[in-house]
């Protein structure tokens, strides 16, 4: 088939106006034939989606943004697209919201959050640039959204330099408000390569001052921090980041880059000091990276994540285009571990439903109704005496993904080595995480290229991009080597 060429260093940073006459043309033409386009997720029209980007309640609505390159599925000249919604289920697309381009943001706007203030909406972000060397030099610039929807960017950069200490990888401001001030972390990779997160204060978020790094027991750990986030919930402080440069370790830590959390006390905003547990991973599936949180408009904290991975290769690229964001899913902290659980509008979505009941004596069953390839799974598994039971879902001819609970080995098993087209095998073709409980509940999200699954209300999320044919749809449920009871719920989404 006709697919789409890689781009040259020049091609990837030219600016949209910049595509040849057929270009867009083409890209969209692709797209619009690919198979593997998600129903329900949000996800770009044409081009590479990763980051999203401002997520923050404005005027009665959720705005988002996502990190877009339109031009292909690398990563080149990024712009921030901008989509909105009511009720966090039914997003618009309002289209793109800032424009890179300029002196502080010549090679893309980069990643980074909203905060609203005396009725406007303000975004911080990094502009990357690069220099004829190729040496980069970020920037933290401000964009302005009124209540009109428009956007204005500041003329110059509210944070200009980085900070003797850091390299250029020095990004992704996320911003909040406590005490009376402004505060933003900001990723950032010290001059001996390890990755850390910084922080500053502002009183108006024009003029910013440097506070210095927050200091975890973390270290070193990896060579870059990015997408940092702090938050407070339950009276507990929240750190989440992606840092690049950890080593697999056992079931852990399997993907190229990670994406976690700490949780402590709260941060001391003066000293910077947070005391903190161990990191943990936020998601156990192949795909998952650089989250983003707000606070919903009744004080939910929720999360949005990119469903993909930098410099992997996705089946979709041929097609135009790549990835796509995560269901928001709200936070809530449970024994010590932050609990993810699809938010609660996305019951709007559900359609047909068909409820199921059996006991399974070392067998595999299809229920009447339960198939296809957009839908929300609810299966509630009651041990008896199997040694592994679980669902198989977009099952065809040749193809199935596999969700196991191994009683013996007492892990969550997620094996997408036959789900359909492979994608990045070099990292493995399982995931997996220890759970002890007798029942397990498995709360699956599928998609027409993806699944989100949690596992026993929130404890543990897989998320996974899987490229299954058309007619893969199939649905068995099963236990081996004994008895196990289940009851389920499907629905059409
Ligand atoms: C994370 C990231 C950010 C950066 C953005 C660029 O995926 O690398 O650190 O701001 O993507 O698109």
């Amino acid at each position: 088939m006709e697919s789409v060429m890689k781009l040259s260093n020049e091609q990837k940073y030219r600016m949209l106006e910049q595509a040849e006459p057929n270009e867009l043309k083409r890209l969209y033409e692709l797209v619009d034939k690919c198979h593997w386009r998600q129903s329900y997720h949000i996800q770009p029209p044409i081009g590479l989606l990763n980051d999203p980007n401002g997520f923050a309640y404005y005027q009665g609505e959720y705005h988002l943004f996502y990190q877009w390159f339109p031009l292909g599925t690398d990563h080149g000249m990024k712009y921030w697209y901008h989509i909105k919604s009511k009720d966090l289920v039914e997003w618009k697309d309002v289209g793109i919201g800032i424009t890179p381009g300029g002196p502080y943001d010549s090679h893309g706007a980069y990643s980074g959050s909203g905060i609203v203030k005396d009725e406007l909406l303000y975004l911080m972000y990094t502009g990357n640039t690069r220099d004829q060397d190729w040496i980069r030099h970020p920037y933290q610039n401000l964009a302005v959204m009124d209540t009109s929807g428009g956007i204005t960017k500041r003329e110059m950069p509210v944070i200009d330099a980085v900070p003797d200490g850091y390299t250029d990888h020095f990004r992704d401001p996320k911003v909040w408000e406590q005490e009376g001030r402004y505060w933003c972390v900001i990723g950032a990779q010290r001059l001996d390569h390890t990755g850390c997160a910084v922080l500053y204060s502002s009183g108006d978020l024009l003029k910013w001052s440097f506070e210095g790094e927050i200091s975890t027991r973390l270290d070193p750990f990896g060579y870059m921090w990015e997408c940092p986030d702090y938050f407070e919930l339950e009276g507990q402080g929240v750190l989440l980041f992606s840092p690049q440069g950890i080593e697999p370790q056992e079931t852990s830590y399997r993907n190229i880059y990670q994406s976690g959390y700490v949780l402590g006390a709260p941060l001391e905003l003066d000293t910077r000091s947070f005391v903190h547990g161990d990191f943990h991973e936020l998601d156990r599936g192949f795909d998952f990276y650089a989250q983003q949180t707000t606070v919903a408009a009744d004080g939910r904290r929720i999360l949005i994540g990119w469903m993909g991975l930098p410099e992997i290769d996705y089946p979709t690229d041929e097609h135009g285009w790549a990835h796509c964001l995560t269901l928001p899913r709200e936070l809530t902290i449970r024994k010590g571990k932050l609990i993810q659980r699809p938010v609660r509008e996305l019951e709007r979505l559900r359609q047909e439903h068909h409820h199921a009941q059996a006991e399974l004596h070392d067998a595999y069953v299809s229920f009447t109704g339960f198939e296809g390839s957009s839908y929300e799974l609810l299966c509630q598994f009651d041990t008896k005496d199997a040694d592994r039971f679980g669902i198989e879902f977009r099952v065809g001819t040749q193809e199935k993904t596999v969700l196991i609970y191994d009683r013996r080995l007492r892990q969550v098993v997620l094996d997408r080595s036959r789900s359909g087209k492979p994608v990045a095998v070099e990292y493995g073709e399982q995931r997996s995480c220890s759970l002890e409980a007798d029942q397990i509940r498995f709360h699956l999200f599928v998609d027409t290229s993806s699944v989100e699954i949690f596992v026993n209300d929130g404890e543990e999320v897989f998320t996974s991009r899987i490229f299954p044919e058309t007619d893969s749809t199939g649905i068995r449920v099963f236990a081996e080597g004994g008895t196990v009871s289940c009851e389920a719920d499907w629905w059409k989404l």
